[in-house]
């Protein structure tokens, strides 16, 4: 089993990690496919690419591979894979090498095990998580200018993965060994890091790390291009009566300044709509870190983070498909630090130097 204590320090002499270029597509494991295809298909607007008896293959507007979503049926809700694709097909070869060193399952899988994908490496990475790399996939037609088809959301591609970890600065040197860079984090003033933002592809992140109780996948997010679409969905759940799949938002981040909209599936899976972050591609990107105590650091402005979007998270599977277990995390909960004096509250730093507020982003 792989828990935090495999996470190797960042000097650890390791193979060549593999090239990984972005974050591809996740496979979520739902209880009622027909609930599950009226939330992705109608509401959010996603295009099947394929379907079988038990599975839909998901993607949105722009996107060209197979699927950046898989929804399969199973008997208990969870996070059954989170995949990025790599540069070329060596990569895979690199892949295999650099998770056998780290001492983690591991196993190669011929092109089509996953529908729409090619040859593919599978591993339980170090943090606990079923992580893909592939490099091939199959090619479907791009419809960014089928405006005849966009729904409420319009959404464009899938963004990035948040996941839940117990250690979080070691589950950066372990996205760090793998290339990523960090483009935002939160701590205190103890040096306890609260959570972090991680990418290849030139935005704020492929991956977030969010502290707490994992492995458990916290949400996948959805780009769209417009602050509107996302209001657009809004009040389509509303116009629909299903405003109860809105969780937290719609808001504006202060982390990665995005606009967004937190939305529940039906088995509780959390999915972000997200537009508005910014370029990270220069070398030399600055790293913005936020105070934990910064009321702006989760909103720049809105509605107190609601405590269960601090709480609840999806359940992940190994290898073998059965549930991972669950490692607590021992550092402080910024859910404990920070609950109710966020949302509409300010951190000006005219009052923080007067002592008014102890918050502030350092
Ligand atoms: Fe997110």
């Amino acid at each position: 089993m792989a828990d935090n204590a495999s996470i190797p320090p960042a000097a650890a002499q390791l193979p060549t990690p593999p090239d990984v270029i972005r974050c591809a597509y996740a496979e979520l494991v739902v209880t009622d496919l027909q609930r599950s295809r009226w939330f992705y298909t109608e509401l959010l607007g996603l295009v099947v690419t394929a379907e079988t008896e038990d599975a839909l293959y998901l993607r949105a507007f722009e996107e060209y591979l197979h699927h950046s979503l898989v929804i399969r049926r199973g008997p208990v809700a969870a996070c059954a894979k989170l995949a990025y694709r790599v540069r070329t097909p060596r990569d895979l070869d690199l892949a295999e090498e650099y998770y056998r060193a780290l001492e983690v399952p591991v196993r190669r899988v011929p092109a089509g095990t996953t529908k729409g994908i090619g040859e593919a490496v599978q591993v339980e990475d170090p943090l606990g998580f079923p992580v893909e790399f592939f490099h091939d996939a199959e090619h479907v037609e791009r419809f960014t200018q089928r405006y005849d088809l966009h729904g409420a959301g319009a959404i464009s591609r899938l963004d990035h993965f948040n996941v839940v970890t117990p250690d979080v600065p070691a589950a950066r040197r372990y996205y760090e060994g793998l290339g990523f860079k960090v483009s935002e984090d939160i701590a205190d003033s103890e040096g306890t890091v609260y959570a972090a933002w991680m990418y290849r592809k030139p935005t704020v992140h492929d991956v977030a790390l969010t502290g707490g109780d994992g492995p458990r996948m916290h949400h996948i997010a959805f780009a769209t291009h417009e602050r509107s679409q996302i209001l657009h969905l809004c009040d389509h759940l509303g116009a629909v009566r299903r405003s109860d799949h809105i969780e937290r938002g719609p808001g504006r981040h202060g982390v990665s300044n995005a606009f967004y909209l937190y939305l529940l599936d039906p088995d509780g899976h959390r999915i972000e709509i997200y537009t508005h972050d910014y370029y990270t591609g220069d070398p030399d990107n600055p790293v913005i870190t936020w105070d934990v105590h910064d009321n702006q650091r989760r909103d720049w402005w809105g509605n107190p983070v609601v405590p269960s979007w601090y709480a609840n998270a999806s359940t992940v599977l190994d290898l073998d498909g059965d549930p991972r277990p669950v490692v607590e995390r021992r550092d402080a909960r910024e859910a404990e630090v920070t609950i109710g004096a966020d949302g509409f509250s300010y951190t000006r730093r005219d009052e923080v130097e007067q002592g008014f507020k102890v918050g502030h982003q350092v």
